[in-house]
């Protein structure tokens, strides 16, 4: 059976304080928005439909990033959940599959768990919700669980008795509905409560008045952490972490002090990797397996391959594309380069726009000047070549398999094969001018010292 997902991002998120859309704020370097998408997406949905307000533009375009299949609808007035919901409606008018619901600021709703709900959900029940058991329910939904276990209604903190607030089964905010019902369940919904909202909450009631059945899935209460304030996104980021330091060691890989290494939502690290301390991976990173990541290194968008080793202190950026066994030392920048196998860079250089061949040296101090302030240029370095301390490669340029550059070089022009090329000022030794100065000036500070 078919299933549609409706993202409900239309909130405010007032707490924030931001000029940003609250969903658009980033955990493990992705919106909570991808977050709540990638959730939805292991559903394999037919439908994606975001209901968007506040920031409309911006979220759309974020939307469209993830999937540019993925509908997005706009929530005029921020009238409830329920309403919001039912904003999915021209979208998903005559779909008979299931209809999950999930926040945009709730990032960590996992692929088991939808799984789980739907396929309770197929037992024939026409809604499931997702609870949990909340370590302080204040402010979340109660659920009210019939005496056969199924849940008969979900009543809000504020408008909850004493007794109901007891209850520290909350709601989620998920759900799955049989798609066929919902938009009909959700027409039912008045705002006659405490704050004056079309609840979605309510359909629960309604299902069950028509003779309906509704059941609950229940999660961690981790997975249903939603984002309403600074600090709670450092809180989800923790989370995140959290999770993520556990994985990457369950997988094979050795972290020497897990809480200082930060990982971005799509970090694949390989077996035998070993992490060395405050070590920050950004977006779109490999690591296959031996490879080591020393100390204060930063990667991103990078492919380190099998047993490299890279830092301490390297910034590796989008596009570096580094080849078994090679070595990238400390201070050393890599972009958009493809650095060959056994490879060495080990101190103090920028490699951008670049290619080194396998086992090539390249010295302290080495810069590719790939940027004529207008266009970027390519530089080309061959197997085995060897380029000397302090070499300025100037781009577009190429140093030929087994080739030399002298210390302290500017090379404007391709070195050949085998070559060796000096590009520098000759050295000129003028004898005792060395002390004779030194002294020159001596006399010139005493004198002046004696005005004074
Ligand atoms: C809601 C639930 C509550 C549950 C809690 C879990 C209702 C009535 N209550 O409460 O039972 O325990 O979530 O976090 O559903 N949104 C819109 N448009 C609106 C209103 C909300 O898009 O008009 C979106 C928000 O952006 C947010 C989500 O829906 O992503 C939840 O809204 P929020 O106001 O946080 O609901 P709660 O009052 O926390
Ligand atoms: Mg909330």
């Amino acid at each position: 059976m078919s299933v549609a997902v409706v993202i409900l991002a239309a909130g405010q998120g007032s707490r924030m304080k931001s000029e940003q859309p609250k969903v658009l704020h980033q955990v493990a370097s992705a919106p909570l928005l991808h977050h709540a998408m990638r959730s939805g997406a292991s559903l394999e949905p037919e439908k994606t439909v975001v209901v968007a307000g506040v920031g409309f533009e911006a979220v759309k375009a974020a939307t469209l990033e993830f999937d540019e299949d993925a509908q997005v609808v706009l929530q005029k007035e921020q009238n409830g959940t329920g309403h919001a919901a039912s904003m999915a409606e021209p979208v998903l008018n005559g779909f008979d599959g299931d209809i999950f619901i999930l926040y945009g600021d709730t990032p960590f709703i996992s692929a088991e768990t939808l799984a789980e709900m739907q396929q309770v959900r197929r037992q024939g029940h026409a809604i499931v919700n997702l609870g949990f058991e909340a370590a302080d329910p204040a402010g979340y939904g109660r659920l009210i669980l019939a005496d056969d276990g199924t849940l008969d209604a979900i009543v809000e903190h504020k408008d909850a008795t004493e007794a109901q607030r007891a209850i520290s089964l909350c709601n989620s905010g998920v759900y799955c509905v049989e798609g066929s019902l919902l938009f009909e369940l959700l027409r039912k919904v008045g705002s006659d409560n405490a704050q004056g909202e079309y609840y979605i909450t309510d359909i629960v009631k309604i299902a069950r008045a028509q003779g309906l059945t509704t059941a609950v899935v229940r999660c961690e209460e981790y997975e249903t952490r939603g984002v309403n304030s600074r600090a709670e996104l450092a809180q989800a980021e923790a989370i995140f972490q959290r999770h993520a330091r556990a994985d990457a060691m369950d997988n094979g890989a050795t972290l020497v002090d897990p809480e200082t290494v930060w990982f971005a939502f799509d970090t694949y690290v390989g077996r035998d990797v070993l992490i060395e301390q405050n070590v920050v991976f950004g977006t779109d990173v490999t690591i296959e397996s031996g490879a080591r990541i020393r100390a204060f290194s930063h990667l991103e968008g990078c492919h380190v391959s099998q047993d490299c080793v890279i830092g301490p202190y390297a910034r590796l950026r989008p596009g570096a594309e580094i080849a078994d066994g090679a070595r990238i030392g400390n201070f050393v920048e890599i972009k958009a380069a493809q650095i060959g196998e056994g490879a060495k860079i080990n101190h103090l250089s920028y490699v951008g726009d670049s290619s080194v061949g396998d086992h090539a040296n390249i010295g302290a101090g080495t810069i590719t000047c790939n940027y004529d302030g207008v266009f970027k240029h390519r530089t080309e370095i061959g197997a085995r070549a060897f380029i000397g301390s302090n070499t300025m490669l100037v781009a577009p340029v190429r140093v030929g398999d087994d080739a030399l550059t002298g210390s302290g070089s500017v090379i404007t022009e391709d070195v050949p094969d085998g070559a060796l090329a000096i590009g520098r000022g000759k050295q000129a030794n003028k004898p005792g001018l060395g002390l004779r100065l030194m002294q020159k000036l001596r006399q010139q500070k005493a004198a002046k010292s004696k005005e004074s």
